[in-house]
C-alpha cells in the first residue's frame, strides 16, 4: 500500500468494522426473532435465501476475531449490539447471556488495546416490535431508549464512543421505499414515517446515554455521490433530489432542525402529525460524525410519481457489488458534511471498504489499491481543514452482505463459511505493514 499510519495525524484512529446480525450468529445464545430471520424466509428476498442464523459464527470465535483485530496494529473495534440479543421480546425481560456476551466484547476489546465503537442498531429489528409497526410506530423512540438503558447500563462504562443508529437511509428508504432490506415494504408513508421515527429514535438515545454519564456520542450516516445522468435540467434537478433524500435529509434533521424542501415536496403529506415538534430530541447536540461512503451513482429523470428518478449504470471500475469507484465522493462527503451540516465536529470515516471476489490465496491488489484510494482523499480532507479523526474499514470480516448473501466478500480475513476458517488476504497483510510503520 502506497500509505501509512505516519502519512496522518498522530493522533488518528484506524479501525475495522463489523454488524451483530452480519457475523455473530443469530442461532446462538438465546437471541430472540428478527425482522432479517423472516425476511430471509420469504422466497425471493435474500440471493439463495441465506439468514444470519450461524455466519460467521463470531458468537463462539470472538476472542479470536479480537486477536485478528490486534494483530493487526488497529486502534479501534466498531461492532453493533444485537437489540433481539439484548431483549429477545424487544421490550421486557432481558437475556442474560446477550449482555454477558457484549460485556466479554467490550472487555475483550480493552484487553486488546482496542478501544470499543458501539453501534446500538444496526439492521435486526425485534419481531414483535416489527409487528407493532416497527419504524413507522413513533413508540420505537420509547422501545429504542428503554433497550439503550438496558444495554448502556452494562457496557456504557467502558465503550469509547457510542452511536444509536447505522444508516438512518438504509433503515428506512432502503427498507420502506425500496423493499430491498426488511420489512421490505414499498410504502411512501411508511417510508416518511421510518425516516422521522428513525431520528426521533436517534435523539431518544442520546438523550438516555446522556443521562447514564457516558460521552463520546455521534450519528452515523451513509451518503451515496449523485451525477446527473446527462446535461439536461430534468436529470440536474433529478440528481438533486436524490442528494436531498440520500445525503441531506438526516444531516438536515440532525444538524439544522429542518428537512430539505425537495424532500418536503414529496413526503410532507405522510410525515406524522407534528413532526416538527420532534427536533429538539432530533437535534440534541452530538460529539462526532460517522460518514459511511462506497459508492456514486447517475441519476436521471424519470416518468412517474415522485421521486420521478432512476439511475442508470456509469463508465467506472466496479466492485463485487457492481458498486462505481469513486473516491472523490469520499472527499466530497467530508468537505460537505463539516462546513454545511457538522461544522467543527470531530468526522470519523466510520465505513469505507469494497468487495471483491473470493481471494484467499490470490492477490487481493483491487482492495489495497481501493483502501489507498480513499485514504488519499481522507487526507485531501484533512488538507482542506476537516477535523478528521478516524478512518474504518468494512470489514474486518467476510459476512453476510445482507439480501446479497455470503457470496459479496467485503473482509481483510477471508472467512470459508463451511468450517469457518478465517484467513486473513493480502489486503490485511498489506494494511498490517501500512499501520506498523
Ligand atoms: C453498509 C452497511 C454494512 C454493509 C456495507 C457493505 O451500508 O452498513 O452493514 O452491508 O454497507
Amino acid at each position: 500500500m502506497k500509505h501509512s499510519r505516519s502519512d496522518f495525524p498522530p493522533d488518528f484512529l484506524f479501525a475495522a468494522a463489523t454488524s451483530s446480525y452480519q457475523i455473530e450468529g443469530h442461532g446462538f445464545g438465546g437471541a430472540g426473532e428478527t425482522h432479517w430471520d423472516t425476511f430471509a424466509a420469504t422466497p425471493g428476498n435474500v440471493v439463495r435465501a441465506e439468514h444470519g442464523r450461524v455466519a460467521c459464527d463470531h458468537y463462539h470465535r470472538m476472542d479470536d476475531d479480537l486477536d485478528l483485530c490486534r494483530d493487526l496494529g488497529l486502534d479501534a473495534y466498531r461492532f453493533s449490539t444485537s437489540w433481539a440479543r439484548v431483549l429477545p421480546e424487544g421490550r421486557g425481560t432481558p437475556n442474560p447471556e446477550g449482555l454477558d456476551f457484549y460485556d466479554r466484547l467490550v472487555d475483550g476489546c480493552l484487553e486488546r488495546g482496542l478501544k470499543p465503537m458501539a453501534t446500538l442498531y444496526h439492521w435486526e429489528l425485534p419481531s414483535p416490535l416489527a409487528d407493532l409497526g416497527g419504524w413507522r410506530n413513533r413508540d420505537i423512540g420509547n422501545w429504542f431508549a428503554d433497550f439503550t438503558e438496558v444495554i448502556m447500563s452494562r457496557i456504557g462504562d467502558r465503550v469509547f464512543s457510542a452511536a444509536p443508529i447505522n444508516e438512518p437511509w438504509c433503515v428506512s428508504w432502503l427498507s420502506h421505499f425500496e423493499g430491498h432490506h426488511a420489512p421490505g415494504l414499498r410504502d411512501i408513508r411508511a417510508t416518511a414515517r421510518a425516516m422521522h421515527h428513525v431520528l426521533f429514535a436517534h435523539g431518544r438515545a442520546i438523550e438516555v446515554m446522556r443521562g447514564l454519564g457516558m460521552s463520546n456520542l455521534g450519528a452515523v450516516c451513509n451518503f451515496e455521490y449523485a451525477f446527473s445522468a446527462d446535461d439536461s435540467e430534468e436529470a440536474r434537478e433529478a440528481a438533486a433530489r436524490y442528494d436531498a433524500i440520500y445525503n441531506r435529509f438526516f444531516l438536515g434533521g440532525l444538524f439544522k432542525r429542518e428537512y430539505p424542501e425537495r424532500v418536503l415536496e414529496g413526503l410532507a403529506p405522510y410525515l406524522p402529525e407534528g413532526w416538527q415538534d420532534d427536533f429538539d430530541t432530533i437535534a440534541a447536540p452530538l460529539d462526532w460524525l460517522g460518514v459511511n461512503y462506497y459508492t456514486c451513482k447517475r441519476i436521471a429523470a424519470a416518468p412517474g410519481p415522485w421521486p420521478h428518478l432512476t439511475d442508470v449504470p456509469g463508465p467506472l471500475p466496479k466492485t463485487q457489488m457492481e458498486w462505481e469507484i469513486y473516491p472523490e465522493g469520499l472527499h466530497h462527503f467530508l468537505t460537505m458534511a463539516h462546513r454545511e451540516y457538522s461544522k467543527g465536529l470531530p468526522i470519523v470515516v466510520t465505513e469505507s471498504g469494497m468487495a471483491n471476489g473470493d481471494r484467499i490465496g490470490r492477490e487481493d491488489s483491487e482492495r489495497m489499491a481501493y483502501i489507498d484510494a480513499h485514504l488519499a482523499q481522507a487526507l485531501r480532507a484533512i488538507e482542506d481543514g476537516v477535523p478528521l479523526d478516524g478512518f474504518t474499514y468494512w470489514s474486518l470480516l467476510d459476512n453476510y452482505e445482507w439480501a446479497l448473501g455470503y457470496k459479496k466478500r467485503f473482509g481483510l480475513v477471508h472467512v470459508d463459511f463451511e468450517t469457518q476458517t478465517r484467513t486473513p488476504k493480502a489486503a490485511y497483510h498489506a494494511l498490517a505493514k501500512a499501520l506498523a510503520t
